[in-house]
């Protein structure tokens, strides 16, 4: 199972000022470098969202990714599959109410979209929202608009039902994103979802893997100092003194690969099944997410880290638009 796991990269910190102290004169290239190595080092999914960047930036990581993309020959992008999110916002209403912002977010990315995604879904207070967004999207992949459909943030029994609706239409549902990593365990620890997934043919895709860089050596390939400025610095302050069990245990299984702590935490969402998708903002980062898929950890470790992640009295914030 696990070998057959690939890893991605994602790009919510793209343009995003608010929680990622975006600036484009300090991160543009070196975001585009990050972009490059990856690509380079067989890094092939690549996840954005029309909702990416924050205040005047927003769309940016769309577009920075659509800048960089068309920079490729096109032998090398056919290769990818470059995904989107499109938010589900109040006002985009009916089977067409995703038809601008689709061709929006295209046009952004440089003309080509493979994957569409739902980015969260309604079922918890606009039950009535979702179903037509959906069908909206399986039009767009029946007319060969986009490749393939995903969704996102939704348990297993809406999982079921979506697939299921889809099939009626013949769309295939490719893929289901939600937060998974060792702050976030439940979602692949208690099995359901991960068995859900393998049932209906459903790819799982483990976001925020790193719990926004929690699960990192920060001192080697971070930030540099233990603590990031800005309101992840908050997260950072709550949670950090809680997880030294945690952090021990990874450091011992990495040095037993030769690897990096963050590497350990990758590693481990593919161990469950699920592909993470670290988000990246520098080549270093890029080469470690590479380098921990060569090797893969044992049914020891994993359960050693299940165990050590279940025992810990914190975990990762829940997206509250979390479906059952
Ligand atoms: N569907 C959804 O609702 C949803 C929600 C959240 C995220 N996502 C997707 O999931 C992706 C990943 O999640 P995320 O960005 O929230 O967080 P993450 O992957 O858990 O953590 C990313 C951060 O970890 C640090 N990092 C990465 N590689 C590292 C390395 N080798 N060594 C040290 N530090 C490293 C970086 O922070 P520094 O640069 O500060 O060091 C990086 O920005 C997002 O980009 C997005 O595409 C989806």
């Amino acid at each position: 199972m696990a070998q057959s796991v690939s890893i991605g990269v994602g790009t919510w910190a793209w343009g995003n000022q608010f929680l990622w102290g975006y600036r484009p004169d300090l991160h543009d290239a070196a975001l585009e470098a990050t972009f490059q190595r990856a690509v380079a080092l067989g890094l092939r999914f690549f996840d954005t969202a029309d909702s990416y960047g924050t205040g005047r930036f927003t769309g940016r990581s769309e577009l920075l990714l659509g800048r960089f993309l068309q920079a490729l020959p096109p032998q090398q992008r056919d290769q990818l599959c470059v995904a989107t999110k499109l938010a589900p916002f109040p006002w985009r209403l009916g089977r067409r109410g995703y038809h601008r912002a689709f061709e929006a977010s295209r046009q952004r990315l440089g003309g080509r979209l493979d994957r569409v995604q739902l980015h969260w879904s309604t079922a918890r207070y606009a039950p009535w929202q979702e179903g037509p967004l959906l069908e909206g999207l399986a039009d767009l992949v029946a007319a060969g608009e986009a490749e393939s459909l995903g969704v996102s943030n939704m348990g297993p029994r809406r999982l079921r039902q979506v697939q299921q609706r889809l099939a009626q239409r013949g769309v295939h549902l490719a893929s289901l994103q939600v937060q998974v990593s060792l702050l976030a365990p439940e979602a692949v620890t208690g099995g359901e979802l991960g068995a859900c997934c393998r049932e209906l043919g459903v790819d799982l895709i483990a976001y925020s893997p790193l719990a926004l860089g929690l699960l990192v050596d920060r001192a080697r390939t971070g930030g540099g100092t233990d603590v990031p400025p800005g309101p992840r610095g908050l997260l950072f302050r709550r949670l950090r003194p809680k997880i030294e069990p945690l952090l021990a245990l990874m450091r011992e299984i990495a040095a037993g690969h030769g690897a990096q702590v963050s590497e350990v935490a990758l590693n481990w969402c593919r161990a469950h099944g699920a592909m993470p998708i670290p988000g990246l903002r520098s080549p270093e980062q890029a080469d470690s997410a590479a380098a921990a898929l060569a090797w893969q950890m044992n049914e020891q470790e994993r359960l050693a880290l299940d165990r050590r992640a279940l025992d810990l009295p914190v975990r990762m914030p829940a997206n509250p638009f979390l479906s059952d």
